[in-house]
């Protein structure tokens, strides 16, 4: 069974559907994390970022592997370096919508996708999961929440953490990386015709993982 969750930046996205697969004992893929990853590739070669074809024959020889771990955690490893938190960096997340963008990175990625989604069941989570990577998925979810929420959800966890940047900033950092990822040429973060909507802007990370597995129990 394959289950694509799509939508816009720091919906909550990654968080739902790690518990979303651990519920179900179906394999998570945060697509996400592999395009960060490409942009980590191409700043630690320093190969320019409109470069697509270097920075595509450079992913081509390039592993990016996923271990899970006992709390739910995910790390990610390119070439068998941990990368879990650098591709989280403000350097990484402001850049990576440009690497994004680049059809043969896309090309590349999403034929990985589609082999892992081959051999298991799965929750796949991105932005063109449901309209371009598992069209033929048997749950599409499109996830959002109001660019304030989303913006106030990031700036407690970034507070948490020790970081400053202003709620402003966030708001405005998230509002671009939509525009970008919702205007491009190849495979924009659109809402698949056949994708169900959670609006999570009143909604904490158990309801939401409760509604999200409600949907998906009706279709299994
Ligand atoms: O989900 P996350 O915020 O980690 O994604 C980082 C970026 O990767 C997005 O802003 C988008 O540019 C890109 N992305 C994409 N297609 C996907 C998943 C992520 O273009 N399926």
């Amino acid at each position: 069974m394959k289950i694509a969750i799509d939508g816009p930046a720091s919906a909550g996205k990654s968080t739902i559907s790690k518990l979303v697969a651990q519920a179900l004992d179906f394999t998570y893929l945060d697509t996400g994390a592999m395009y960060r990853a490409t942009t980590y590739l191409a700043l630690q070669q320093k190969i320019a970022l409109d470069d697509a074809p270097k920075i595509a024959q450079a992913l081509a020889k390039a592993t990016i592997d996923f271990q899970n771990g006992p709390e739910n955690d995910q790390k990610v490893f390119l070439n068998g370096e941990d990368i879990t938190e650098v591709i989280r960096s403000a350097e990484v997340t402001g850049l990576v919508s440009q690497v994004a963008a680049l059809p043969e990175v896309r090309q590349t990625l999403v034929q990985q996708q589609r082999q892992i989604a081959d051999r298991t069941n799965i929750v796949m989570d991105g932005r063109d999961i449901g309209t371009t990577v598992l069209p033929d998925a048997e749950v599409k979810i499109f996830m959002t929440a109001s660019v304030l929420r989303r913006a106030q959800r990031r700036y407690k966890e970034n507070i948490a953490k020790g970081m400053t940047t202003s709620l402003e900033t966030i708001k405005t950092d998230i509002e671009h990386r939509d525009y970008k990822d919702s205007h491009r040429a190849v495979s924009p973060l659109r809402q698949a015709e056949d994708a169900i909507v959670v609006d999570t802007s009143d909604l904490n990370i158990e309801q939401s993982t409760a509604k999200i597995l409600g949907i998906i129990r009706q279709k299994m």
